[in-house]
């Protein structure tokens, strides 16, 4: 088939041709916005789900039902070690620029302004915000110095500005997994702040099942504020369609049996559906697309999966690292003890300690029960096994 018609996207975060599978959670996203812009309450949400199955799709699906609500939404993707006060400070502004524009703000807004200076001054003095008006920072607010205060003062002064302009704001949080527990107490410590005053201001985030662990009071703040729905593989009738409908609208079809070759091989993971689908189309001469041809893929599938998808996802380990990886896989794609994966490796589970704690720190695996670790990318370990030795200086 011609590829420059080629409808399948199998990039991070590319919006699919059809976006199957996923109406339970915009349903909820939008239920959201209307509740708390009636000035009532609803549970945010976080998603959580492995690499690959639609979370950053899913984030800008809401960022485009925000804005057909005219709600204000600004999005960030969460990165180790970042500036997270400036992070903050930076996409304040530009909600409260969506709020409103400058000339036509009100009392409310030009005391968020207010309060964004002193939060700015406070948290990044060096990359103090200008948000080009002359509005100078207000004493007693968001300047304490304690995150949990202060971003309860700006989230508050936010809050109120877009109530003042009947309109609402939402942030949008990518791999929130990489939050500091401290960032994620000050978040939720902020949030409970805007719900005791009702106000129309929430934050929606997704990342992977490793969310950042949290003690006590904001735990149970946590619990309240938010569900963690989790997303997964599409089932097997969504799947095919992921992968089917994107061609039909061109014209063309796949053959029942090869759709279901495309969809037992990928597990309903919607990156490798996409990937698939691209190659397919590439090769295919003629419609329908049958399922030798197919089979026929495989090897180009798992070639473009393994320089792209996986390669990413493997580099900046160190070889200790990548060599644990590959000893889990050798038990399997299940979630492995620790003192299984130190015996293939023939040493200890103390001595692995570190190394284990690294890659959970890296986000390459998750902790999905005591003692358990899993990989966060599905079928890593069909990777592992294609491309690297048990043994290094043994060939395979
Ligand atoms: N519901 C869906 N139906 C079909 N394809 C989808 C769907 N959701 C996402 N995709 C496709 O899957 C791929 C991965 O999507 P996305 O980047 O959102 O995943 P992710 O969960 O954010 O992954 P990561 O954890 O690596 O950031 C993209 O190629 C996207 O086009
Ligand atoms: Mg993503």
């Amino acid at each position: 088939m011609d590829p420059r018609l080629n409808p399948y996207t199998p990039n991070a975060g590319a919006r699919p041709p059809a976006l199957v599978g996923r109406d339970h959670q915009l349903l909820g996203f939008e239920v959201l916005l209307e509740r708390l812009r009636g000035g009532g309450t609803e549970q945010s949400m976080i998603i959580t789900g492995l690499r690959g199955v639609g979370k950053t799709v899913l984030l800008g699906a809401f960022r485009e039902i925000a804005l057909k609500l005219r709600w204000a939404a600004v999005e960030a993707e969460i990165t180790r070690h970042g500036d997270f006060g400036e992070r903050i400070a930076q996409l304040t502004r530009r909600a409260l620029l969506q709020v409103a524009p400058r000339s036509r703000w009100r009392e409310r807004a030009r005391r968020a302004a207010a309060c964004l200076q002193s939060f700015s001054l406070t948290f990044s003095p060096e990359g103090a915000i200008s948000l080009g008006v002359d509005i100078d920072a207000v004493e007693g607010l968001a300047d304490s110095g304690s995150l949990v205060e202060d971003l309860s003062d700006l989230f508050v002064a936010l809050g109120e500005a877009a109530r003042e302009h009947e309109t609402g704001v939402v942030f949008l949080f990518d791999e929130v997994q990489f939050l500091e527990v401290r960032e994620f107490e000050a978040l939720i410590a902020a949030l409970h702040r805007t719900v005791q005053r009702s106000l129309p201001i929430t934050m929606v985030g997704a990342g992977l099942p490793q969310i950042p662990r949290l003690a006590g009071e904001a735990k149970s703040y946590a619990e309240r504020l938010f569900t963690f729905p989790t997303i997964g593989p599409l089932p097997a009738p969504a799947a095919a369609e992921a992968l089917t409908s994107p061609a039909a609208a061109l014209g063309v079809s796949f053959a029942p049996e090869a759709a279901q070759r495309v969809v037992d091989y990928t597990q309903g993971y919607p990156y490798f559906l996409q990937e698939y689908g691209k190659t397919v189309w590439d090769q295919a001469e003629a419609s329908p697309i049958d399922p030798q041809l197919v089979t026929a893929c495989v090897e180009l599938v798992e070639a473009k999966l393994d320089g792209s998808f996986f390669r990413v996802r493997a580099e900046r380990t160190t070889e200790l690292e990548l060599r644990y990886l590959r000893a889990m896989a050798e038990l399997g794609s299940e979630p492995q003890r620790a003192s299984d994966v130190a015996r293939v490796l023939r040493r200890t589970s103390n001595q692995l300690g570190p190394t284990r704690s690294r890659l959970i720190e890296k986000g390459l695996l998750y902790t999905p029960g005591f003692g358990l670790a899993a990989f966060t990318v599905p079928q890593f370990d069909r990777y592992m096994i294609r491309n690297h030795s048990l043994r290094p200086g043994i060939s395979r």
